[in-house]
């Protein structure tokens, strides 16, 4: 394992150009624009420190205006009128012109957030792309239904005809964490324009790049104006305002449990409709009869991925006691073979964290659990130039009542422990505030399933971890979230029910 970073600069053209044009701004009703405070902030590589650009610092004035621009666009002819299957041939166009510009979005992400090309490039920019893709085929099967009704109270001779439309939302905000940046915005977006909704979107503000190409594609694939609208800046001052709307009806929002619990308390104004996917502690169970040769390389993609920045992360490890040396000794030699360094070289397995905040954070945790007795039998080190690396990471001799077992760390950790009977890993397994995700390892598909229904998660692997795709639902149980994104239900998120009843 390296751990070092010269500097690397993209080689798309359209990267570089696009990194070499002045100062980032909004997008609002379909043109770019400066902050209203004339002010920018600077985003940076977290690898090396390298100031990557400036881009608009947002106040509450442009929420403002990129909301009424949504809220125009969202009764404009020109969107209200677009047909359904009009509407899917841009989604469509989307996909592929995401796809078209793969190579440079995957730079610019890489460049922005770290991660590996080899991720951005073959696993997170198509997987943007599929959204698009996956929910351009629902634009046109957005279907009411007709009900006979058991009322039986019509005049004589009348009759009764009631069914249901399904109508978009409105406005909604979308509001999207640094882990996945293109990923998490085509998660929310595509399905609020197959419904008809228009949107503004505010990216983290660590990681904005691909968000703003992004818009600029928007814009060359004819998406109106005013339906896709995007202000960058800070949670406080833009994620705010946006919760707090009064013309936002809905918000969609990936990040952290507490910021979503702050809105919560700010769509009370008035009552938005809200998705949140939140944070994760997700277990991973390892029956005596699992296939280490499976298991093993499973489970680490599942914790040390994205420098173990994934919601869904399996940070925490109970393995029958009769294998959990060799699951302990298996996750440490996973670790040490991955390269750590900069996402842009091709080499390189694990990237930094976002920045040196998170990694302080990540070692924080560590440094504490040490302190009362842990083992950490590989890893534990925060290193680069900037700090913001750490290395993967394997803890054993853990007790359940640590903050390392209990919140969740973002970070390439795994805590490794023993179980002697299932229900007793069950036990662990529930024994959190969070309920996003679990992995269940077994050659008996009968005892996984019966794991499978018993763990509060929203989402269970069975003998493989993180494994995503459009079709497939994503969201929380407990308290990590509300609603789903993905699938069929994904859409629901966007519509409204309207039932009509007539007398003929
Ligand atoms: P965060 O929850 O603050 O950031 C996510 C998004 O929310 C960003 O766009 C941010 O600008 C926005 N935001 C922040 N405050 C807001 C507010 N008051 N109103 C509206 N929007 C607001 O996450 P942060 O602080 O960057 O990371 C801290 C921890 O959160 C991480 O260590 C991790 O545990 C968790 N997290 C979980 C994610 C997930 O996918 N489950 C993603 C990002 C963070
Ligand atoms: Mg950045």
């Amino acid at each position: 394992m390296t751990a070092f970073v010269s500097q690397f600069e993209p080689t798309t053209a359209g990267a570089r150009d696009f990194l070499a044009r002045p100062a980032k701004q909004h997008l609002i009703d379909g043109a770019w624009v400066a902050a209203s405070s004339g002010r920018s902030f600077a985003t940076h590589d977290p690898a090396s420190g390298r100031h990557l650009a400036e881009l608009a610092l947002g106040t509450v004035a442009d929420v403002d205006d990129a909301v009424r621009a949504a809220r125009r666009a969202f009764e404009s002819a020109a969107w209200r009128g677009m047909t359904p299957a009009l509407r899917a041939r841009l989604l469509w166009r989307i996909a592929e012109a995401i796809d078209a510009h793969a190579d440079e979005l995957a730079e610019l992400e890489t460049l922005d957030q770290g991660k590996p090309l080899k991720v951005s490039r073959f696993a997170e920019i198509p997987a943007a792309a599929e959204q698009f893709r996956f929910y351009a085929g629902f634009a046109t099967k957005i279907l009411g239904t007709t009900i006979p009704t058991s009322i039986a109270h019509q005049p004589a001779g009348r009759q009764i005809l009631a069914y249901t439309t399904r109508e978009p939302i409105g406005v909604v905000a979308a509001i999207t964490p640094w882990n996945s940046p293109l990923v998490m915005a085509a998660m929310k977006l595509a399905p609020a324009l197959a419904t008809g909704c228009t949107v503004v979107l505010k990216p983290a503000e660590e990681t904005s790049l691909t968000a703003i190409r992004l818009g600029e594609l928007l814009i060359e694939a004819g998406v109106p104006p005013g339906v896709v609208n995007i202000v960058t800046g800070f949670g406080d001052t833009v994620g705010a305002a946006l919760t707090r709307h009064e013309h936002v009806d809905k918000v969609a929002f990936t990040g952290s449990t507490d910021v979503g619990k702050l809105i919560v308390a700010a769509a009370q104004g008035n009552l938005k409709k809200l998705t949140l996917e939140l944070g994760g502690k997700s277990p991973v169970i390892i029956l005596p009869d699992a296939d280490l040769g499976l298991a093993l390389p499973g489970i680490a993609r599942g914790i040390f991925n994205n420098s173990g920045q994934v919601c869904v992360a399996g940070s925490r490890v109970y393995a029958h006691r009769s294998l959990v040396g060799a699951v302990t000794l298996g996750l440490a030699a996973e670790a040490d073979a991955l390269n750590l360094g900069h996402g842009l070289d091709p080499t390189v397995d694990l990237g930094p964290l976002i920045n040196r905040k998170q990694a302080d954070r990540v070692a924080g945790y560590v440094t504490e659990a040490v302190a009362h007795g842990v083992e950490v039998v590989t890893g534990g080190r925060q290193t680069g130039a900037e700090g913001t690396f750490y290395t993967p990471t394997v803890i054993t001799r853990v007790r359940e009542d640590l903050r390392l077992m209990r919140e969740e760390v973002f970070g390439p950790v795994v805590t490794v422990a023993a179980f002697d009977e299932p229900d007793e890993a069950i036990a662990h397994a529930n024994d959190s505030v969070y309920g996003l995700a679990a992995s269940v390892w077994t050659g008996d598909h009968g005892a996984a399933q019966r794991l499978a229904a018993r763990i509060q998660a929203g989402t269970v692997w069975i003998n493989c971890h993180a494994y995503f795709s459009p079709e497939l639902p994503k969201g929380g149980h407990k308290q990590s979230g509300w609603g789903y994104e993905n699938g069929a239900p994904g859409l629901e998120n966007y519509l409204e029910t309207k039932t009509v009843c007539a007398l003929l």
